[in-house]
């Protein structure tokens, strides 16, 4: 069996020089395709709400929705280490209810968690737990409202108020942060100055790895981001072929002597 990733081999991979590849996925069959086609880190996402359940936002998810995503992608892979979202409201309260939340998210499967924002308290007393951490700074989607939208952070006078919350969250003792819509002049900044893995979102090519949402790159959403690149045109394709499938059904051309049993 292949070498199971551990939150010390991601770490370890800044100082080998070798990129971080890292995917979401909320379930069986997409985890098990971004293990086959090589994805480091499986990130059992908050964008589960706005990219599954319709939501507009990360907000409205919750511990329930990210336990039942987790459980189903760390049915189907082995080798990528999995790292389920701490959601909006799970971990704010106290360094206590971050450590049940995320002891939760482990019992449900997951080998790491990751939070968003300036919250070293609770990242610190998560990882005295024995549960690994990400950080995330940047945009953080679960305070859209306070940002007023999906909106870069950290151009101008915010790009030093970025900087100090990562070296922050890295002193607390997370293994990896996620560094989302800042400049690449930022990000490469930030990459330098810490010694821990930056992985990107909309932050340039500097970081030391790159996320991204599954159904953006895979072409699934009816949206295009500048943050993302479709490297497959699934939602073309699947609109074809199940339309194939309704003429198919109504001209009785489907199922044929070979489907019948
Ligand atoms: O939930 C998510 O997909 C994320 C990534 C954008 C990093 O947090």
């Amino acid at each position: 069996m292949a070498n199971r990733m551990t939150a010390p081999s991601i770490r370890a991979m800044k100082a080998k020089g070798e990129r971080i590849v890292c995917l979401t996925a909320y379930d069986a069959p997409s985890a098990e395709i971004a293990e086959i086609a090589g994805v480091d880190l499986v990130l059992v996402g908050d964008s589960v709400g706005n990219t599954v359940l319709g939501f507009s936002s990360t907000v409205p998810v919750t511990l329930d929705h990210i336990l039942h995503h987790t459980r189903a992608v760390v049915s189907s892979i082995s080798k990528p280490l999995v790292v389920a979202d701490l959601p909006f409201g799970s971990y704010n309260e106290s360094p206590a209810q971050a450590v049940r939340s995320a002891v939760a998210l482990m019992q449900a499967g997951a080998d790491a968690v990751k939070l968003e924002g300036d919250y070293c308290e609770e990242i610190r007393a998560i990882i005295k737990a024995g549960i690994p951490v990400m950080g995330h700074v940047g945009f953080t989607p679960q305070s859209v409202n306070v940002f007023g939208g999906h909106k870069v952070q950290g151009r101008d006078t915010g790009s030093n108020a970025v900087l100090e919350m990562a070296k922050r969250i890295e002193e607390a003792g997370a293994f990896a942060i996620v560094l989302e819509l800042i400049p690449g002049q930022l990000a490469n900044e930030i990459t330098k100055a810490l010694t821990i893995p930056t992985i990107g979102i909309g932050a340039g090519v500097d970081c030391d790895g790159e996320i991204q949402v599954w159904h953006d790159i895979i072409g699934l959403s009816s949206r295009e981001f500048k943050h993302a690149k479709q490297f497959v045109r699934a939602r073309e394709l699947f609109i074809n072929g199940i339309g194939e499938y309704v003429s198919d059904v109504r001209a009785k051309k489907f199922p044929t002597e070979s489907n019948t049993f």
